[in-house]
């Protein structure tokens, strides 16, 4: 008998069984042959919310939660939230290698060349309500994007899929910025192709009435380094809805609208939100007490807490913590960022969070610098979504070219009444 193998007593039978065991995983279809009659359908996992199912194997994203370690392609995040740049970050994704100077070059050309959006989709965004929450322009406007590319079906293209991703990549930005601009009443603001990725973001934002806009350096490399530290997360709630919804062979455009549509949640990207009126809520140190309280009843959640994967410090929120710091001294201290601490440091302290391994996560403190940059709330999932695009599109780039995928379609357990005959409603 192999060593890496695992066996299985079925006790209603009484036979055994051998399953493989690779990667630490045994193949949910190997339970299939295990039947108690031959008409059985044989035995399944039942696992909601996928808590211990892998979907995949993948190359892209290591994180060990436990540990607090995350990795894009090998490289640990701190290095790269350091050294590289978003855009860098991006192809690294995408390609599995840093790229050479040359290859950079390419790439960064081949992005900014896409950044302008079609004039109707100025149009589209013009029909929204003046209140119209950004996360939901976006999240329409990605998938309107399909109507405009109709190129972007041919999904079996690998040079397809790459000029699909320079556009949308390209694009988030400028859709988010005029979702911003809208919701203003400001009148749209043009790509400026000789700024950088986030640098042109601000000015998509924030150009007033100035010839040229001239970003706040430390603003723009904070900003860099945030879509950085977003780009990736393994199989997360929007990467696999986008996988999900690549599965079926629809246009990127159409997934990456799905997976916008994942990261809208407030327990997804929602939560860098909530934590600042979660905050604003608390109002003083005096109240941290009472509204512990009130999340270890489960009246509340601690937003900016927890983590499915993570059991130990998010490595992202100390990266985030530090750069707070550079912000605040560029444009002035977030006056909640002391309200932050102390919750962070009574939490850490406190049994009910120390048992269940619950410590801040990427949100708890990003919020707070999107706030000193001088973006509404609702703007802050809006950056997470553009962050987290190249990440999108390297998962569903794998889930496409791997041979072991196919349309993705859960079993349930079915629990509901067996047949029955229809009453008519006269008889009801
Ligand atoms: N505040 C209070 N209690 C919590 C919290 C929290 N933030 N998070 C988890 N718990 C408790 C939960 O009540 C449960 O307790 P018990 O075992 O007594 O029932 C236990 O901890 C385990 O929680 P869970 O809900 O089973 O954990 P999960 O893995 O399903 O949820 C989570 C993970 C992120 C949804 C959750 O921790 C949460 O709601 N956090 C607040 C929202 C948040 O900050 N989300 C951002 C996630 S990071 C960014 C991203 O990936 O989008």
């Amino acid at each position: 008998m192999p060593n890496d193998s695992l066996t299985v007593t079925d006790n209603r039978t009484g036979k055994n069984y051998e399953l493989e065991v690779k990667n630490g995983t045994i193949s949910a279809m190997e339970l299939r042959q295990i039947k108690i009659s031959d008409d059985d359908f044989g035995l399944m996992s039942y696992d909601p919310a996928y808590k211990n199912t892998a979907s995949t194997e993948s190359r892209i994203t290591f994180i060990d939660g436990a540990k607090g370690i995350l990795r894009y392609r090998g490289y640990p995040i701190e290095q790269l939230a350091e050294q590289s740049s978003f855009l860098e970050v991006s192809y690294l994704l995408q390609n599995g290698e840093l790229p050479s100077r040359r290859q950079l070059e390419e790439f960064t050309h081949n992005i900014t060349y896409h950044t302008m959006v079609h004039e109707n989709i100025r149009e589209l965004i013009d029909a929204f309500r003046y209140d119209a929450h950004p996360m939901g322009i976006l999240l329409s406007t990605v998938g309107a994007m399909s109507t405009f590319y109709p190129d972007a079906r041919d999904i079996e293209s690998a040079e397809n899929r790459r000029l699909q991703s320079y556009r949308l990549i390209a694009k988030m930005p400028t859709l988010a910025a005029y979702a911003y601009r809208h919701r203003r009443g400001l009148p749209y603001v043009y790509p400026d192709n000789d700024l950088s990725y986030a640098g042109n973001f601000l000015n998509m934002l924030f150009c007033m009435t100035e010839r040229r806009y001239t970003p706040n350096p430390v603003v723009e490399k904070a900003l860099d380094v945030l879509f950085i530290l977003h780009a990736d997360h393994e199989q997360n709630c929007s990467a696999s809805a986008m996988r999900a919804v690549g599965s079926s062979h629809v246009d990127p455009f159409s997934s990456l609208a799905a997976a916008t549509a994942a990261l809208y949640g407030p327990l997804h990207g929602g939560a860098n939100e909530a934590v600042i009126r979660m905050l604003n809520e608390i109002g003083s140190k005096s109240k941290i007490p009472e509204f512990i309280r009130r999340a270890k009843e489960g009246e509340s959640r601690l937003m900016g807490f927890g983590h499915r994967v993570y059991k130990n410090y998010d490595p992202r929120a100390q990266v985030i913590k530090k750069l707070a710091y550079q912000v605040f001294d560029a444009v002035g201290k977030n006056p909640l960022i002391d309200l932050a601490l102390e919750l962070e440091r009574i939490a850490l302290e406190d049994e009910y969070f120390v048992k269940r391994k619950l410590y801040p996560n990427v949100d708890f403190y990003s919020g707070l610098i999107y706030q000193s940059m001088g973006l509404p709330m609702d703007l802050f999932p809006v950056i997470f979504a553009i962050g987290r695009t190249p990440g999108w599109l390297s998962q569903w780039e794998e889930m496409l070219t791997d041979p072991a995928q196919k349309i993705a379609r859960p079993r349930q357990v079915y629990l509901g009444e067996g047949e029955r005959k229809y009453v008519p409603v006269s008889e009801r």
